[in-house]
């Protein structure tokens, strides 16, 4: 681990190791069901992508779940209450933080991220933007750990925010593990305010992953680009479709990549063989009810305090106590 101090704000650099994109993709395309991890959707392209989805009129989660903090920031502050450590799994770039701070008013606000340049960028710009806030940034591959500076592993009130329903990308058990990391982290008496994406008439979730501007699509085959050039793999972006669909057996958004015709692809020294029709399955976005979500949390440890939805009922944001 690595300290430096500058000028506003501390970093904490725990060098997490680098994803090894190769091993991961071939292991996923070996597979019966062939399968890529959405995390590698997030190169520059894709990014920008991803934010282009955030804005559009059938993504209603990014602006649902920004009014919701917005609106409820005084409830929501009350709720977590003073002086505490507001800790920030895979922060990106701290917009939806910004939200709550005013009212939050939390002693140190902790952002965590694999991302390196955009952490310190972010964790600055929240520094500058909020000179009455601690700042300690700490760069880290949270699905691996999370750890924090000794320093503030004292403090009595922790609370994580996990905004964006980024938990919706993990297989309901994965997110019971990833709940229990986070207990681990702050300890009973600790707290956790989450975003979580609601079950809901299936034509809207439907479009929410089939835009009519095809930028889900143009995200989703991104990833095989991305391939291509990383990886000197020699995918036809133009030879597979996005497909997305709700699977309501399962409570989840699907998205997969289908192959227009039977092909071959390479990747460095390995051929994979797609018959017309199959498909790469690339994300899964589970949905949940409240109670249904509770129920996860509390496998945990975590009992729910208080929750806050909009008018519509579209999306939740949730907030548990570690017991
Ligand atoms: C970032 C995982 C919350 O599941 O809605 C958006 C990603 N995929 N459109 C989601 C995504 C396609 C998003 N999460």
């Amino acid at each position: 681990m690595t300290v430096t101090e500058l000028e506003n704000i501390r970093f904490y650099d725990y060098h997490p190791k680098p994803a090894d994109i190769h091993a991961d993709i071939i292991h996923g395309l070996n597979r019966t069901q062939k399968q890529l991890p959405p995390k590698y959707f997030y190169d520059h392209r894709g990014s920008q992508l991803f934010d282009a989805i955030c804005t559009l009129p059938e993504y209603y989660q990014t602006r649902t779940e920004s009014a919701i903090l917005q609106q409820n920031a005084i409830a929501i502050s009350e709720c977590i209450g003073k002086d505490v450590l507001l800790i920030e799994p895979g922060s990106g770039s701290s917009h939806k933080v910004r939200l709550l701070l005013d009212e939050l008013r939390p002693e140190v606000y902790l952002p965590m991220d694999i991302s390196r340049q955009h952490l310190l960028q972010a964790a600055q710009s929240v520094s500058d933007d909020y000179p009455w806030l601690e700042v300690c940034a700490g760069c880290v591959d949270f699905t691996e750990q999370m750890p924090i500076p000794n320093y503030l592993a004292e403090c009595d009130n922790k609370v994580v925010f996990f905004p964006g329903s980024s938990i919706g990308n993990f297989e309901p058990r994965d997110a019971v593990g990833f709940l229990c990391d986070v207990a681990a982290l702050v300890r009973p008496g600790g707290g956790l305010l989450i975003g979580v994406d609601l079950k809901k008439e299936h034509h809207i979730l439907h479009a929410a992953y089939n835009d009519a501007q095809g930028i889900t699509a143009d995200f989703n085959v991104n990833l095989l680009a991305r391939i291509n050039r990383e990886l000197s793999a020699d995918f036809i972006p133009e030879n597979f479709s996005h497909h997305a669909f709700y699977n309501s057996e399962l409570g989840r958004i699907e998205m997969h990549l289908l192959s227009n015709t039977e092909q071959q692809v390479s990747i460095d020294t390995d051929t994979f063989i797609f018959q017309q029709g199959e498909s790469i399955h690339t994300e899964n976005s589970y949905k949940y009810t409240v109670e249904e979500f509770a129920e996860l949390a509390a496998c945990a440890g975590f009992r729910l305090q208080q929750y806050w939805i909009d008018p519509n009922g579209l999306f939740s944001v949730q907030y548990y106590s570690l017991l």
